[in-house]
C-alpha cells in the first residue's frame, strides 16, 4: 500500500505513526489528549514531507494519502492549499487531528439549529503553522476552513480515525442542505 504512494513513510512519520498505534483502542479523549502532543511533534520540524506530496493545484486544495492503516483505523494526510482556497462546509464523522506543517488557515465551525440550518459556532479559529486542532462528532464536527493567506501555499498535516478517503461524509451549504461526499486522495485513483 505504501509503495502505491510513490514515497517510503519518512522515518518522522514513521516514529509518529508508531507512537499513535499503542492508543488506538483507549478511547477518542485519550487519542485526541496523546495524538495530539505527538502530532505537535511531527510539525516541529519540516523536513520530511514528501515533495510529490506538497504540490498545491490552481483551483483546488489537495489532500495527500501519505499513511494508511492497514485496517484502515486510521490514516495520515497532507492538505496543500494554494493561495485563498478554502472548503465548502463538511463534516468529518470520526476523530480527527488538524495540525499545521507551513503557513497558517482558519476554521469556522458550525452548528445545526432546531430548523436544521447551520450558523457560525464562536469566532474563527487560526492555526498557525506547529498548532493542533481536533474535529469528531463528540467535539463539533461541521466546519469550514480556508487557507489564511491569499499571497502563499499553506499545507497542513491530519490524522483521522478512519481511512478518511473512503468514508461518507457531507458538505453543507447555509440553509442546511445536505449532499454526500467522499474526499478520496489526489495521489490515489
Ligand atoms: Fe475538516
Amino acid at each position: 500500500m505504501v509503495q502505491a504512494l510513490g514515497f517510503d513513510t519518512p522515518p518522522r512519520l514513521r516514529h509518529f505513526i508508531d507512537g499513535l498505534e499503542p492508543l488506538l483502542d483507549a478511547g477518542e479523549q485519550r487519542i485526541v489528549e496523546r495524538g495530539s502532543a505527538l502530532l505537535r511533534e511531527l510539525l516541529a520540524h519540516d523536513d520530511w514531507l514528501p515533495q510529490s506530496a506538497a504540490l498545491p493545484d490552481p483551483r483546488h486544495y489537495r489532500q495527500y494519502l501519505l499513511y494508511r492503516d492497514p485496517a484502515a483505523r486510521f490514516s495520515v494526510l497532507s492538505f496543500v492549499w494554494g493561495p485563498g482556497q478554502s472548503t465548502p462546509i463538511h463534516d468529518h464523522t470520526v476523530w480527527g487531528l488538524v495540525g499545521l506543517l507551513r503557513g497558517a488557515e482558519v476554521s469556522q465551525d458550525y452548528v445545526r439549529g432546531a430548523d436544521g440550518t447551520l450558523a457560525p459556532d464562536g469566532p474563527p479559529l487560526r492555526l498557525e503553522a506547529g498548532a493542533v486542532a481536533a474535529v469528531s462528532p463528540a467535539l463539533g464536527d461541521i466546519h469550514q476552513v480556508f487557507n489564511a493567506y491569499d499571497d502563499r501555499i499553506s499545507i497542513g498535516i491530519h490524522v483521522y480515525g478512519a481511512d478518511i478517503g473512503a468514508v461518507d461524509r457531507s458538505i453543507f451549504s447555509a440553509d442546511g442542505g445536505r449532499k454526500p461526499f467522499r474526499s478520496g486522495y489526489a495521489n490515489i485513483g
